[in-house]
This record gives structure tokens, C-alpha cells and sequence, in this order.
């Protein structure tokens, strides 16, 4: 029976591009979702837009000396060509700097001031003198009272999920100026949770939310149990929407506000341009509303914004939110500043055409159920032996024998055999498993089963031998190239929510678009006899080593990059007289003998010849030298400098060390004129003190 679906998918910030994570955790998921609904005869609206507001706008703005709304206008019009070029087939893609999502929030915000459900407050909030500035959300960041995590927010700490306030952080920092900032009244509005958590308990925990993804439920729940607190849904901050009641000149909505608003407004902009009652989809008790979001969202989708739609008391509250957990890309965490990402737009330069290969790769290795690593290799493997070796190879199979055999004519079948009966039958089935996969948001096993269509395909070519059959059975040949062109017409249907591109090529191949989801476990043909197909053109095309190598690069330089930018030179150390510096007894010295600390990654432990005595020093090098390479080594030693205990050997002086030009740890050697650049290991002098 048809239905009405709301879809949203978590409007992107538009301070940058968006990467592999975001295509994975959230816009591919609700794309095949959206899909598969429209092709079940569902009627549904895809809704997404850009996040204009919040402050990670305002500090890049300022850190690229222009306005917010410069930056917004560059990366709302990239954004939206990205998700175009990646066949996110959103009904519409809107931003939150549109007036009509302006006008939606301040009338929400006006809806809930006049019906009284906001607390106003004067509280101290933290300040920054220096900036002028009340520090919120990510202006500030310090420790996280619940997981120590020392780079939480204002608003949230992304390691645990808690959402915070500022005044909660543990020693906070203005990311302005990295002040420690001082408290400063000031009043706002709050959305008193804790007045909505009987509804919450009621509708998640007691309703029927246990079939809500697990990582889902249990943060909801342990959020619940953990006590909710009033939260501002107002900011002293002047990039945002202004507060539309008096007394909030000068103040902006809090962006987690305005921004699940941007799904409403988004409705009501795509409707009017439709000619459709956007009341449907939001206030019609029989749509499903259905929120497709990262698991750092989950508090806001499934604890504030309920709370806000329950305080309206208008709207209907989400069916379900497939919050899927993070990517990470080649073993370490994707972030944006530190350039450890793939990029959508560089992407395409590199494998131009070649979305639906990325599509895949992600929703094979999506991170439903916990983090994921996306690597090159698995990419290249799922296109390589998968996409290419199973999907590609069956297709293109059934598309040279037919023109090759029949001038691209589909024969007429005989009789079918058992194995054509059995074929044909699980063909059918395939509909209904695929569905009810993506019923409950597993789309990895999904687009798993579409493979296993393919290799069905493979698997009744490879045993029927068509090929063989031609020069001896030609009834034979043709039931057997009949079937498959069934399978075929069958894998057009059923990759679309997946491979969009491929599906609407391979339509175009075998010259046919008639049939629907249902139609492929409900007709017994898909496609006739006599009807002509067009030409075959590959469909996928082998990624080499050297494209994978290639990428792998990129990486191995942001991670260059970065380290280069994280060696941060140390300011120099106050002045020391001449009479201190005489104090030091620097000796020229051999390494006798060396081994490493037991249990230590760092420490090797040295027998060395001072020209005095032989003594042990103990030394930081082990990582950058072995106990073979140090023995007989002449060496600067600090003979002077009290002994200490270290793993409970004494160390009776100090090797000097210092760093070549590519940042190598070496030795201050007496022997070679060493050029100090850094004052970390070593002292910078001549031997000779006189
Ligand atoms: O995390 C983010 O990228 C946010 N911009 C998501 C907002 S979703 C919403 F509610 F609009
Ligand atoms: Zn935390």
C-alpha cells in the first residue's frame, strides 16, 4: 500500500566541501532509501538543505578575511553540485539563509515564546574580553565532564556525544584568542528538557522504539536516565537568525534550533513550488518521518527536536533515525582540518564518471553498526572483483552474445529446463529480500544481495555454457540467452536505489524501462522475444594499482603536511649569563657500549668513555637508533648534570642531540661541524669553553 514518507538527511555545514563520511553515514543511506521508496510506488519527499548558520561559519569566515555569507554562497553552490554530481536525488535541496526558512524559524520560536514553553534566564555564560565576545558552541573548547575528552565544545563533545553547555567544560579556552574566559551575565531562552521527559521516556523507551538501531536507542536512553537539563536555544552572537521577541535584539537562534527547522521549511519551499499542502508532510499523522543523520546527531534529533516539535504540539515526530556511526579513512579519523579526507569534487577528477563505484564501496563497507575503516585497497577490490568481475561481466556477457548470436534481437525461449525454473524463480524472490533489507535500514546486506542477483547471473551462464551450446543446440542457446536477459532487465530495476548511473545505462542497453520493483518478483517476463537491444559499452572499468597508489599519496602528503604544521618552533628560553653557561662541563666522549631498556620504546642505556671515567647514561634515541648503530660513536657529553634514577637505572650525564634538516634526532657530533636548528636536545656551542 503507498505511503507517505518524509525523508530528511542531516543538512551538511556549509564551511567546507563534504567527503567520503558524509556520503557514507548519511546522504547514500537515505538516497537508496528515498529511492527504493519511490520506485515502491511510495509517495515520498527527500528533503536536505545547507546549515548557514553556527559558528564553525563565523570562524572561518574570519580566518579567510570575509563574510559569512561569502562563505556560505561558495560552499552551499559546491555542496549542491556535489550531491547533483552523486545522484542524491533529493526533492529538495534547500539553505537555511533563505527567507523563508528565517520567517519558519522565527514563527516556530514565536509558537513556543507565546504558548510559554521557554524558561528565560539570566545566567553568567563565559566571555572573552579580549574578543568582545560571548564564547558558545565551538568558541570555546576544554575537557568534557562526562569522558575527559579535552577537546569538547560548547555545545558538545564529538567523542562521547554528550551534549554539553559551555559553563560545563573543564578548564574552557576561547577559540578566538585561547583566552581562558571570564563569566558574564546575560539573559537567554531555555527549552526546559526536563519538562519533556515523561513524553521522551514514554514515546522512546516505552513506545515501540526498541526496533530504532541499537547505538541509537541506547544513547537515547541513557541520556534519558541520566537526567535532562533546560537547554538555551539563544546566542549573543550575530550570524544567525535574530531572536523574534523583544528583549532579543541582538541575539541570534542557536543553530541547533534553527537547523532541524531547515527540513520544515525545505518541505514547505519544495511544496509550494509543486503545487502540494506541505501540511501533509509534517502534520498528517499517517506520514512517516523518517531522519537519516551521523551518530554525532543523535541527541539533537532524537531528544531536542522531539521536545521542540511535542512543545508546538502541531507536528509529527520521527518514525525512525538511522543514525549510522563514523568512517574513518585509512585508519585514522577524517577531519577536515587536518586534510585527511576525500573530497567529493577531487574524486570525481580523479575517477570521473565513476560515482556509482564510490556509492558501492561505501554502502558495501558502510559503518552501520559501528566505525569503519574505508581503505583504497577495498575500494579497488569492490570495484575490481565485484562491480567489474560479477555485475560488469554478466551484463556484458549477455550483451555481446545477443548481438554477437541474434543481431541484439532477444530470441524466443523452448521449453524450460528445471535449472531455467529454479532460476527464474529465485530472480523473483530477489525483490522481496532486497526490501526488506532496506526496510530495515541494512543496506550493506542489500546491496549485497544485488550482487548476489549478479552472481546468479554469472553462476547460470558459466553452468548452461551458452557459448557452447550455440554450435550444438541453437533451441538451447536461445532459451538460455532468453533467461538471461531476464536477469538482466532484472538487475536494471533493482540497482537503481543503489548504482543510479548504472542502472539508467543499462536501461538505456537493453532499450527498456518499463518495469517496476514489483513488477520483477510478479511478471513472468521482463523483457520479450524479438525486442531489439542496443549496443553493449561497458559498464565498469578495472581500477589499477597505479590509480590506488596514486591516492594512497595524497594522503602520505596531508600527513606530512600536517606534522610539519604540528612542529611548532619553542620560544626562546629566558637569558642565561655567561657565568651560567660556564657551569656546563662538556666533554668529548665514546660510546662503548649500548643496549635497549627492557620494556622501553624509547630509552637506550650507554656505557660511555668520558675522557674522565666510563659512566652510564641513560638516553632518549632508541626510536630513531639501534644499540648496533650508536657503539663507538663520539659523542658531546654533559658530564656535569646531576645524576637521576630513570626505570631505576642512573643516568650519569647527557648526550647532546640535535635535528638535521628533514627533522632527523642526531648526534652533536665533535667530529663533523653539526648545524643546530633547535634548542631540544642539545645547547648550541663550540667545545671549547674558555
Ligand atoms: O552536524 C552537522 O553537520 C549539522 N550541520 C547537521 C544539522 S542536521 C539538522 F538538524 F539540520
Ligand atoms: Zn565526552
Amino acid at each position: 500500500m503507498s505511503k507517505r514518507y518524509t525523508i530528511t538527511a542531516a543538512l551538511p555545514y556549509t564551511n567546507g566541501p563534504i567527503h567520503i563520511g558524509h556520503l557514507a553515514g548519511v546522504y547514500v543511506p537515505a538516497d537508496i532509501y528515498s529511492r527504493y521508496l519511490r520506485l515502491t510506488g511510495n509517495d515520498v519527499a527527500f528533503i536536505c538543505g545547507s546549515d548557514e548558520h553556527g559558528v564553525p561559519i563565523t570562524i572561518k569566515a574570519k580566518k579567510e578575511g570575509v563574510t559569512p555569507q561569502d562563505i556560505v554562497d561558495k560552499y552551499h553552490a559546491i555542496i549542491k553540485q556535489s550531491f547533483l554530481d552523486f545522484g542524491i536525488s533529493f526533492d529538495n535541496y534547500s539553505r537555511t539563509t533563505a527567507q523563508i526558512h528565517h520567517d519558519t524559524a522565527q514563527e516556530f520560536f514565536k509558537t513556543l515564546y507565546d504558548k510559554n514553553e521557554f524558561v528565560e534566564e539570566v545566567t553568567e555564560q563565559l566571555y572573552d574580553a579580549e574578543a568582545n565576545q560571548f564564547l558558545a558552541d565551538r568558541f570555546v573548547t576544554g575537557t568534557c565532564p562526562k569522558c575527559g575528552n579535552e577537546e569538547a565544545y560548547g555545545d558538545q563533545c564529538e567523542s562521547c556525544g554528550s551534549s554539553l553547555n559551555a559553563t560545563d567544560l573543564i578548564n574552557p579556552k576561547s577559540a578566538i584568542t585561547g583566552n581562558v574566559p571570564s563569566l558574564k551575565e546575560t539573559k537567554h531562552w531555555f527549552l526546559p528538557l526536563n519538562k519533556h521527559e515523561d513524553f521522551l521516556r514514554e514515546w522512546i523507551l516505552k513506545g515501540h522504539k526498541k526496533d530504532w538501531k541499537p547505538n541509537v536507542y541506547g544513547q537515547v536512553k541513557s541520556w534519558i536516565d541520566d537526567g535532562l537539563r533546560p537547554r538555551a536555544v539563544t546566542r549573543d552572537l550575530d550570524w544567525g537568525i535574530p531572536v523574534p521577541v523583544d528583549g532579543g535584539e541582538g541575539k541570534v537562534l542557536y543553530v541547533w534550533f534553527d537547523a532541524p527547522i531547515g527540513y520544515i521549511s525545505a518541505t514547505k519551499e519544495w511544496a509550494a513550488r509543486e503545487g502540494k499542502n506541505w501540511e501533509d508532510y509534517w502534520k498528517d499523522e499517517d506520514t512517516k518521518l523518517v531522519h537519516f543523520i551521523g551518530k554525532d546527531n543523535i541527541v539533537f534529533h532524537c531528544i531536542i527536536f522531539p521536545s521542540m516539535l511535542k512543545a508546538e504540539g502541531s507536528y509529527i515526530l520521527p518514525e525512525n533515525v538511522p543514525a549510522n556511526e563514523f568512517l574513518n579513512l585509512e585508519g585514522q579519523k577524517l577531519s577536515t582540518s587536518k586534510n585527511w579526507a576525500v573530497w567529493l569534487p577531487d574524486y570525481l577528477i580523479d575517477f570521473p564518471n565513476q560515482q556509482d563505484v564510490l556509492r558501492y564501496a561505501l554502502t558495501a563497507n558502510a559503518p552501520e553498526t559501528k566505525d569503519n575503516d574505508f581503505t583504497w585497497k577495498d575500494f579497488q577490490a569492490r570495484n575490481n572483483n565485484e562491480l567489474v568481475a560479477i555485475f560488469g561481466n554478466f551484463i556484458n556477457r549477455v550483451v555481446v552474445l545477443t548481438n554477437k548470436y541474434y543481431d541484439g534481437i532477444i530470441p524466443a525461449p523452448s521449453d524450460y529446463s528445471t535449472i531455467d525454473e529454479e532460476t527464474l524463480a529465485a530472480v523473483k524472490a530477489y525483490p522481496a529480500v532486497i526490501s526488506s533489507s532496506i526496510e530495515r535500514y541494512r543496506f550493506r546486506e542489500a546491496s549485497q544481495e544485488l550482487m548476489n542477483l549478479a552472481r546468479l547471473g554469472n553462476k547460470y551462464l558459466a553452468d548452461e555454457e551458452p557459448w557452447k551450446t550455440f554450435k550444438t543446440d541453437e533451441a538451447r542457446t536461445k532459451t538460455v540467452m532468453f533467461i538471461a536477459l531476464q536477469i538482466a532487465s532484472a538487475l536494471a530495476v533493482l540497482s537503481e536505489p543503489f548504482l543510479p548511473f548504472t542502472s539508467t545505462k543499462l536501461k538505456g542497453i537493453l532499450n527498456s524501462n518499463d518495469n517496476g520493483w514489483e513488477d520483477v518478483s510478479t511478471k513472468d517476463i521482463l523483457i520479450q522475444a524479438a525486442h531489439q537491444i542496443g549496443k553493449g559499452e561497458l559498464l565498469f572499468s578495472k581500477i589499477e594499482d597505479s590509480q590506488i597508489e596514486e591516492q594512497l599519496q595524497k594522503l602520505e602528503a596531508s600527513k606530512k603536511a600536517n606534522e610539519a604544521e604540528k612542529k611548532v618552533t619553542e620560544p626562546q628560553k629566558d637569558e642565561i649569563t655567561f657565568d651560567d653557561f660556564t657551569k656546563l662541563d662538556l666533554r668529548v666522549g665514546t660510546i662503548l657500549e649500548a643496549e635497549k631498556m627492557p620494556k622501553t620504546k624509547k630509552l637506550l642505556v650507554l656505557k660511555v668513555d668520558t675522557g674522565i671515567d666510563t659512566r652510564t647514561i641513560v638516553s632518549g634515541i632508541a626510536e630513531s637508533f639501534s644499540p648496533e648503530d650508536v657503539i663507538g660513536k663520539r659523542v658531546t657529553v654533559l658530564v656535569n648534570l646531576a645524576p637521576r634514577a630513570l626505570r631505576g637505572v642512573e643516568s650519569q650525564g647527557m648526550i647532546l642531540m640535535t635535528e638535521d634538516k628533514d627533522g632527523n634526532l642526531v648526534f652533536v657530533n665533535p667530529d663533523t661541524s653539526t648545524a643546530l636548528n633547535t634548542g631540544t636536545h642539545g645547547v648550541n656551542n663550540g667545545l671549547q669553553i674558555s
